[in-house]
């Protein structure tokens, strides 16, 4: 069976086996979810827009007050270091900063002499089964009760996480978050909508995270011409969908074709989807695999 984590992984300056690699009880990632994440594709060995994932982790750094623990050139190293060691040619690279271990419990931040922990390790890329792809899949929508920094891309999780398993306990892959009656994205993932050929894009605010994929599907539409509007969705306008995808470093592009139990446009993936769908995999294969 393929380990779902390639040994060695990183922890606090080492490569070390993923049995021996062990943080505090007090560290603040555990007490407190202070911490954040990032989560890198890896297409034939190379790690795809490095700089956009590595810039997103600064900027959420930034915004919950800690300072990189790492410079930018010994990020590339240790990730170049995981990828080489990892035996599958497309990965995922998980990156996690917290905020470290003081010797008590204070929800103020510790001292600067508590370092950060940094954790850090390679999985395979999985990519959605070609049967899944054909047929698309189904997802709920649920009330957005998460924080108002969405645009960070912190490990407290848990409304995502409640909000993920809501969708799956209905048998569903992704649960939509609606806040004041706005779509703004998936429980992991970004959302888009089809109508009339027209593409909508909820634009990036403080209540979304700015995926990077997200990113790649707008430059891919305003490249082959695919007319765009990024722009506040309704609800009422996801309801009326002609098509509904999600979007993420690891699911790539995803029809939604069922959302809360009816289907979504004619209930199968869309021409617009399948376009972009095969722009993207175009898109890795020539650009992607380079870096
Ligand atoms: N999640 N929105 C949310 C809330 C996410 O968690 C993610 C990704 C995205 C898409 O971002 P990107 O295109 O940069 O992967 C949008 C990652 C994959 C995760 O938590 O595992």
């Amino acid at each position: 069976m393929t380990p779902f984590v390639a040994d060695p992984v990183y922890l606090n300056g080492q490569f070390l086996p993923l049995a021996e690699a062990g943080v505090s009880p007090l560290d603040r990632g555990f007490l407190y979810g202070d911490g954040v994440y990032e989560v890198i594709p890896v297409y034939s060995r190379q790690a795809f827009r490095l700089d956009e994932h590595l810039d997103r982790l600064q900027a959420t750094l930034a915004g919950i007050k800690l300072v990189s623990p790492l410079a930018i050139a010994d990020w590339q190293a240790l990730i170049a270091r995981l990828i080489a060691a990892a035996p599958w040619d497309d990965q995922s690279i998980y990156l996690q900063v917290t905020r470290g271990a003081d010797n008590k419990r204070d929800h103020a931040f510790p001292p600067a002499s508590v370092a950060p922990t940094v954790f850090a390790f390679a999985s395979p890329l999985v990519t959605t089964a070609a049967a899944v792809r054909a047929s698309g899949v189904s997802a709920i929508t649920v009330p957005d009760l998460r924080w108002s920094r969405c645009d960070l891309k912190v490990i407290s999780l848990l409304a995502n996480v409640l909000a993920r398993q809501q969708a799956v306990d209905q048998g569903c892959a992704e649960a939509l978050l609606i806040r004041d009656g706005y779509l703004k994205e998936g429980a992991a993932s970004n959302i888009f909508v089809v109508k009339d050929g027209v593409l909508l894009a909820p634009p990036k605010t403080q209540l979304m995270l700015p995926g990077i994929t997200y990113e790649v599907i707008l430059e891919l539409a305003a490249r082959h011409g695919q007319p765009t509007e990024v722009r506040e969705i309704t609800e009422a306008e996801l309801r009326a969908a002609d098509e509904v995808w999600m979007t993420s470093s690891t699911k790539e592009v995803l029809a939604i074709t069922r959302l809360d139990g009816q289907p979504v446009g004619y209930g199968r993936p869309g021409p617009v989807g399948e376009r972009m769908w095969q722009w993207y995999q175009d898109f890795k294969n020539t650009v992607m695999r380079k870096g």
